[in-house]
């Protein structure tokens, strides 16, 4: 063989091998793929195209010109996910655990910038012990150039960070700034200070998982948008994300082909109780209007009182807000506001259309939610609804109080078109609560103030829980019957396909953050 050609096929073999077998063998153990592993089964067979295998770092103290490792701990690239070209990077464990140098950032930046300009997502691979140690302020300032890609690339094309590993300081700023985190359970970690400094900062003992855990942020933060089991499915659930998903912000996701048929859909028919406190499950509701298994839920274990995700209907890719009557009642919280004021911003972001389902008994009261700043986080979500310019619809199925009412996707605040269900209740608040307050002295003066209450609540109930007020005004646009929902929505959505609407000139709004 020509001693060129082997030379190169050495080289190769050698870059595919990162760290060494020893320590691939040590990543296996730990039940995670490695960077190489990762990359080949997220994209479409045979589609990898790599770029700077052959990297190596730049480092000389300590030692380290005498440790060198081709790709220096980042396998960078673009492929195709379902035929749609995408760039990833994916983090070595095997090559100094994944620690960032400036190289390996350099390599990161490279990708982003082709994904800049060619306009196509990007996914990173998290899995690093953070900045390399040997590189000091170098590493560090690696890290700054991707936070200001991160940035500059927001609400351009869509990015996506797996976390399948450590992930602390610094590191832990590149993912917060892309659009969805996922995080593997039980092998990653997202933290800005680890145990061991929080236990001298703060005296509190808390685990590596406790932490920063996939399930932590998950549910308690906030910071991850899903978790998946494993690897795998952590590469499986991007791919299917990013189906719902543009290839940037210029253009629509695909339509996925769909015949008309026999839209009705009679199981929405019984979903809402007749009493109004009682709750129900409106992912039943979400069921019945979308394609068949189409909902891709985001934050599903965070803020449950509103639901986020992307769905299909009729072929065409959504994204869905609905309150959720199983949690506290459906309230908007602090929470609940901030989650779907992001989610909002996304499907703004990257025309994606809203759809907003309703069944909300106003914002939840209390001392916490005041000192908390709940007035601020639900400006969140009123101004980002207000400033999407996507095709906005509206269904209110039960419950529209108050604040809430003007804030969930109202005819005043900009929404396309409203839909209400005849069993929807668009008051100031409700009747029993209404009734206490305008009919008080009178209450009190009755000979029997329970049975005045209850037939002043009746009397209030009769007059305003009910779509049809809100309907004779025009801020209803229809009111249907829930069976008919789905034919509605298509309809809807395919009338507003070419919206466009001119705003201000402005170089960005002021939201409240
Ligand atoms: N810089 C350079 N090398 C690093 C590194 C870093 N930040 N983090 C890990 N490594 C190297 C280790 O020296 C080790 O090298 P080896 O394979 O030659 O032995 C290898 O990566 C694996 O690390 P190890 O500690 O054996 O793995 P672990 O799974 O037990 O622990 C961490 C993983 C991330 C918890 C641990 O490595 C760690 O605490 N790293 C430092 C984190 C940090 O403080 N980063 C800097 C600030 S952002």
């Amino acid at each position: 063989m020509d001693p060129k050609i082997k030379a190169l096929q050495e080289k190769i073999a050698e870059a595919h091998l990162g760290g060494g077998e020893k320590r691939i063998e040590k990543q296996h153990q730990k039940k995670k793929l490695t960077a190489r592993e990762r990359v080949l089964y997220f994209l479409d067979e045979g589609s990898f195209e790599e770029m700077g295998l052959l990297v190596t770092h730049r480092t000389t103290d300590f030692g380290m010109d005498k440790e060198m490792y081709y790709g220096d701990g980042v396998v960078t690239g673009y492929g195709t996910v379902n035929g749609r070209l995408v760039y990833v990077y994916a983090q070595d464990f095997t090559v100094f655990g994944g620690a960032l140098s400036e190289t390996h950032a350099e390599k990161i930046c490279k990708v982003m910038d082709l994904a800049m300009k060619v306009g196509a997502p990007v996914i990173g691979l998290n899995d690093s012990g953070g900045a390399r140690i040997q590189e000091g302020v170098k590493s560090l300032g690696g890290y700054a150039d991707i936070f200001y890609r991160n940035v500059q690339a927001s609400g351009v094309i869509p990015q996506i960070s797996a976390i399948m590993g450590p992930c602390a300081g610094g590191a832990v700023y590149s993912p917060a700034m892309t659009d969805f985190i996922i995080m593997v359970e039980g092998t990653s970690y997202m933290f800005v200070t680890g145990p061991n400094v929080v236990k001298t900062v703060t005296n509190e003992t808390v685990t590596s998982e406790e932490l920063g855990g996939a399930s932590t942020h998950a549910v308690k933060s906030g910071v991850a948008h899903k978790t998946s089991a494993n690897d795998a499915t952590c590469l499986d659930d991007i791919r299917n994300l990013l189906d719902y998903l543009p290839q940037n912000n210029k253009k629509t996701t695909p339509l996925l082909p769909y015949e008309l048929g026999d839209e009705t859909r009679d199981e929405l028919s019984g979903i809402v109780p007749d009493n109004p406190n009682k709750p129900y499950d409106m992912h039943d509701v979400i069921s019945g209007i979308i394609d068949t298994d189409s909902f891709y839920e985001i934050h599903k274990d965070y803020a449950e009182n509103i639901i986020t995700g992307f769905a299909r209907l009729g072929g065409r890719s959504i994204g869905i807000i609905a309150n959720q009557p199983m949690f506290l009642a459906g309230v908007l919280d602090v929470n609940s506001s901030t989650k779907a004021a992001r989610f909002t911003r996304f499907c703004d972001s990257f025309n994606i259309p809203l759809l907003v389902l309703v069944d909300v008994p106003g914002f939840l009261p209390g001392t916490d939610q005041e000192w908390s700043g709940i007035i601020m986080h639900g400006a969140k979500l009123l101004y980002a609804l207000s400033e999407a310019t996507v095709p906005r619809v509206t269904v209110i199925t039960r419950k529209a109080y108050g604040g809430a009412y003007d804030v969930m996707n109202s005819k005043h605040i900009g929404a396309d078109f409203n839909f209400a269900w005849p069993s929807a209740e668009i008051a100031v608040m409700g009747a029993k609560g209404a009734s206490e307050i305008i009919f008080r002295k009178e209450i009190a003066a009755a000979d029997n103030p329970e049975a005045k209450l209850k037939e002043k609540e009746a009397e209030y109930a009769d007059k305003f829980a009910n779509p049809y007020r809100a309907a004779k005004r025009g801020f209803i646009d229809e009111v249907i019957l829930p069976k008919d929902t789905r034919s509605k929505l298509l309809k809807t959505f395919a009338m507003l396909e070419k919206k466009e609407v001119q705003t201000p000139w402005k170089k960005h709004g002021n939201i409240p953050l």
